[in-house]
């Protein structure tokens, strides 16, 4: 098999912050001497007192524990901000570009640390302290950004909820860190259309009340307000200073918790403090994207995933970096508005997610070629495995054959990126995030946990600690070790298979737990059948992904009718109306199949492996079946199977 390989152009070498050689030198120090490297690259960011101590880490099954320069003590946000007033003040901080191409946003460093100091003011008016927990369910705008570094500022630990989310996870997420104050606007506006999110936020706090609901008005529309409870966000910054004296922190205080799916029970809250993880997501952010001063950086995330949060806000203000924040749709009001954002803002480096590169190819290249697109030097991917022919149509038409992409793999749980080329050392395989970063320690091990060498495929683990990695499930210390070290013990499981090929490249393959990536979002398949048997006509549900052109994988569910209940086309679309109140638009069901009955084996355990191979249309291969409490199932889910070629 020849696998095509894209050398690093020699414009792309000349201006790299590290070649091959350089890559290689820096990475052997990384992991033979992890304390000097650390030690050196901690000094990244301003400290208020310096650390001491560099790493303290056990992935030992009886002692997991993490922590990294746990001496020092620092502000997040005065690292993303106050530190490059002196030098940088007038350089645009935040680009914002609205969903409707008429509205953007200019925001310097200096202009930046008012509003900053200003939402601050405005949560210690609110009694928000030092510690406490924020939960922010807003739209991208700019006071998004300014929420999360406010929160940062006074010590307080935001926890973003994304705004495709219903008001009942709200609710769990907001009960879960019992978070006193929420910050959310009036309306969201994304591709023309408005998104309710204060009217979430009431429904939300019926079920988790809170002390405060912070309210910032984006469209001026028709919103409920509870006196002694709601405030106005202009109102309220009016009243307050521009400034305002950063909390110190210790490097193990907690920055944020980001709630996210795992193959079992409710969405664990992911903990990540604040030295660690500033120094690592603002590393991987320099290193990865090879950032210039000067350079502008967009990112298409949403500050509701993790990639907003490392690669929007703190990795490029950290870095005095100038970011684009987009509030709007690929797609919206024409399949152009990426290209001709990147056009208007002179984009250099553009990040975005296979699924909306999909979408965008089948769209046409004449709306990407009808761009100028001169400015972009560097292309990103993320979120879940990009297929050849994305990647190809990426270089090719977007890119112009100029742009090296950077295919990162990393998780919710590690904070930053873990694997991924670097422009100007690594040689591209479409397809393969290539190699580790810095500091990033991977094997592949085989069901028993075996380490395999050389050439070889199994499941992805990470043998040692790098300094954005995750603490703690917040609240559950026990369900962080059991998810995460008890199935290879010593190592930390990533959920994720992996081959190796010849020259130690990683190729991710996906997912070998029962997580399924849906548009590079994460959906727990218990969480889809809860929301499922929740309904009343249902008895019992099971969820498997497959394979979707656009999506990456789509969701399909096998629903068990209670005893009389009819299978109609009328009661599918009740339940995925259903599915999206329980859980949001993101966990809608593509296609339903009533299933009379789910294989099982005779201990009652459903057979998913036969379910996904139904789902996928690759049902001669079902493997063993003898097990089945009854064989005769099988054959009626094949024969209804809804995912016919
Ligand atoms: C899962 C993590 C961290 C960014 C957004 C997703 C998949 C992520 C890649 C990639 C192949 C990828 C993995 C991973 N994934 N990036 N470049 N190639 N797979 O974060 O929601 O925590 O999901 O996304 O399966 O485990 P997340």
């Amino acid at each position: 098999m020849s696998e095509a390989v894209f050398p690093v152009p020699a414009e792309v070498a000349a201006r790299a912050l590290v070649d091959d050689a350089k890559y290689q030198e820096m990475y052997a120090k990384s992991v033979n001497d992890p304390e000097g490297f650390w030690g050196e690259h901690g000094k990244r960011i301003d400290w208020i007192k310096p650390f001491t101590k560099v790493k303290n880490t056990s992935y030992d099954y009886d002692n997991v524990s993490i922590k990294w320069f746990e001496d020092g003590t620092l502000n997040v946000s005065a690292n993303c901000v106050d530190r490059h007033l002196a030098e940088r003040g007038d350089q645009i901080a935040i680009i914002w570009e609205g969903d409707d191409p008429s509205e953007h946003k200019n925001i310097t460093y200096k202009e930046l640390h008012g509003e900053v100091c200003r939402f601050a003011n405005v949560l210690k008016e609110q009694g928000v302290k030092k510690g406490d927990r924020v939960t922010i369910y807003m739209p991208m705008i700019p006071e998004a950004a300014y929420a999360m570094l406010a929160c940062a500022r006074v010590g307080a630990v935001h926890s973003i909820v994304f705004g495709g989310f219903s008001p009942d996870s709200l609710a769990q997420r907001i009960e879960g860190c019992s978070s006193r104050c929420v910050i959310t606007a009036d309306e969201g506006l994304r591709g023309g259309r408005k998104v309710p999110l204060k009217a979430n936020v009431d429904k939300a706090c019926e079920k988790a009340p809170v002390d405060s609901v912070i309210m910032v008005k984006r469209t001026g529309g028709d919103v409920d307000f509870v006196e002694g409870r709601d405030v106005w966000y202009h109102e309220a910054a009016a009243k307050v200073a521009d400034t305002c004296e950063p909390e110190e922190m210790n490097a193990e205080d907690p920055l944020f918790i980001l709630y996210t799916s795992g193959s079992t029970g409710q969405p664990k809250g992911v903990l990540h403090t604040s030295g660690g993880y500033l120094t690592y997501a603002s590393m991987t952010h320099q290193y990865v994207f090879d950032y210039h001063d000067g350079d502008v950086y967009w990112c298409t995330a949403d500050v509701g995933w993790v990639t907003g949060h490392s690669y929007i806000v703190y990795g490029p203000l950290a870095n005095g970096a100038t970011t684009l924040m987009f509030e709007g749709v690929p797609t919206y009001p024409s399949p152009s508005r990426f290209w001709e954002v990147c056009d208007k803002h002179k984009v250099n480096i553009f990040y975005t997610a296979p699924t909306a590169i999909r979408a965008l190819m089948g769209g046409g290249d004449e709306h990407v070629t009808k761009t100028d697109r001169s400015s972009l030097r560097l292309l990103g991917s993320v979120g879940e495995p990009i297929n050849p022919e994305a990647w190809n149509w990426y270089y090719n038409v977007v890119g112009e054959k100029r742009c090296p992409i950077v295919d990162t793999w990393w998780q919710t749980e590690t904070g930053g990126i873990l694997i991924s080329p670097l422009p100007g050392a690594t040689d591209l395989k479409p397809g393969s995030a290539t190699r580790p970063f810095f500091g990033v320690q991977p094997a592949i091990v085989d069901a028993e946990g075996k380490v395999l060498e050389g050439a070889t495929e199994g499941n992805l683990v990470i043998t040692d600690s790098w300094p954005g990695q995750m603490r703690t499930v917040y609240g559950d210390h026990d369900r962080f070790v059991q998810t995460y070290f008890a199935t290879y013990k010593g190592y930390y499981f990533t959920g994720d298979g992996c081959r190796r090929d010849a020259d130690g490249y990683y190729w991710i393959t996906g997912r070998v737990d029962d997580v399924i990536n849906v548009s590079g979002h994460r959906m727990g398949t218990a969480e889809v059948e809860s929301a499922l048997v929740a309904h009343p006509k249902v008895s019992e549900a099971a969820v498997v992904g497959y394979p979707h052109d656009i999506k990456g994988q789509g969701i399909y569910a096998y629903v068990t009718l209670m005893e009389g209940e009819e299978p109609t086309e009328e009661l599918k679309k009740e339940l995925v109306k259903h599915v999206r109140a329980e859980i949001g638009p993101i966990a809608s069901p593509d296609l339903i199949q009533f299933a009379p009955g789910l294989p099982k084996t005779r201990s009652g355990k459903i057979m998913r492996r036969i379910l996904r191979k139904i789902a996928e249309d690759s049902f001669d291969s079902l493997g063993d079946t003898s097990t089945l409490a009854d064989p005769a199932v099988v054959d009626d889910l094949i024969d209804n199977r809804q995912n016919k070629a």
